[in-house]
This record gives structure tokens, sequence and C-alpha cells, in this order.
């Protein structure tokens, strides 16, 4: 599939070893807040430590795949978060079926550390490649990963940061709709 950048590393027909590794159900929990307010781009955060071996032995970079969410029935909170705006934890209560928020969905995420950022621990960001109406902290996913995009680079803006992940976007929009992939969307129903 023809990819545009000198980074990226060409993407096979179907998923090759050690593609796919498939999650259960993991938190979604916040991060530092910049993804939405900063980037444009919201990111759903889940803790590392929720995600098969497999997945966290990968090396840092950006990857794709598909991934469900599920509320789950709780009180919602607020949570104090430092810096930054607090964190209003809905546990997904106000996911909307109409808006086709619980279907499987096309996601592209980063495994690593955010050199941007300088982050000092491994995190996993994925961004979920749908309108959503609303936050949904609390509530929980399961994804796939199918394949790698990128390493994860560092950038001298924040601009640069912004134009990479659009382009991801399109990288795995195209891939995800392809015949090699589109069956694996049953792997997280
Ligand atoms: C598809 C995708 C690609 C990313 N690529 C990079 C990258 O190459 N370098 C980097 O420093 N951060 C990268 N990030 C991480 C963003 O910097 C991060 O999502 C942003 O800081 C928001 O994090 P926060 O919600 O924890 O604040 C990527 C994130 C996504 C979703």
């Amino acid at each position: 599939m023809g990819n545009t950048r000198p980074f990226d590393k060409p993407i096979p027909d179907s998923p090759e070893s050690p593609f796919p590794i498939v999650t259960d159900f993991c938190d979604i929990v916040s991060g530092f807040g910049r993804g939405s307010a900063e980037l444009g781009i919201p990111t759903a955060n889940i803790p590392i430590e929720q995600v098969p071996e497999a997945a966290r032995d990968l090396e840092q970079g950006v990857y794709f795949g598909y991934c469900r969410i599920e509320p789950i029935s709780k009180e919602e909170h607020t949570e104090p978060r430092d810096n930054h705006r607090d964190v209003e934890y809905n546990y997904g209560k106000y996911l909307d079926e109409s808006n086709g928020d619980f279907e499987v969905l096309p996601v592209v995420f980063s495994i690593g550390l955010n050199p941007f950022y300088h982050n000092t621990h491994k995190t996993i960001e994925l961004h979920i490649i749908h309108k959503f109406h609303r936050d949904f902290y609390g509530a929980r996913l399961r994804f796939s990963i199918l394949g790698y995009i990128r390493p994860e680079l560092d950038y001298t803006t924040k601009e640069a940061l912004i134009n990479d992940i659009n382009k991801d976007i399109i990288i795995a929009q195209r891939v995800l709709k392809s015949e090699g992939y589109t069956p694996l969307r049953a792997q997280v129903q």
C-alpha cells in the first residue's frame, strides 16, 4: 500500500506476526490532557499494565486497529488533575447509540514515551476515528493491534506533530477499509 513519508513502514495486505494482538476491556483513564486541548486530537489513555504482554513489548511507535467501547454503570464524579482542567468521569453514560458510538471503530494509537512531551513512562494513547459528542472517561474499551505505521518521533513544533497524526489517520482509514483487514472487526465484537 503506497505510503508517502520516508519513515513509514510498508503495511502488508493482511496482518503479519506479531499481529493481530487483541486486548480485553481496558479502563479509559485521564492522560495529561494535552490531546484535546492543545492538539485538537482527543486521545483515550489506557493503563499499560492492562494490555497483553505482547503489546507492552512492541517497539515504540504508531499502530492501528479496531476498537469497541462499553459504558460501565457507576456514579459520575469529577477528579482534579494537576495543572489542567478537572476530569469528569462519567463512565460512558452519554455515549450515544444513534451516533454509532458502540460500533466497532477504527483506531490509530501511539505506544511510547511521546518524545515531543518528554514523558518518562510508556503510555498507550488511542485516537478513535469517530466523532463523539461527549467525553467518556471511565468507560471501557477493547482494541486490536493490526499493524505498525511509523516510529514515534520528536518534533520541533506542535503543528508538525498534528500534521503527522492526521496522516496516520488517513493511512489507518485506508488500510482498515481493505479486504485483508475488514473481517478482523469481528475480533473486538
Ligand atoms: C496516532 C498518534 C501518533 C502520535 N505520534 C507521536 C509522535 O510521533 N511523537 C510524540 O511525541 N507523540 C506522539 N503522539 C502522542 C501525542 O503527543 C499525545 O497523544 C498527546 O500528547 C496527548 O496526550 P495526553 O492526552 O496524555 O495529554 C501520538 C499520538 C497518537 C494518537
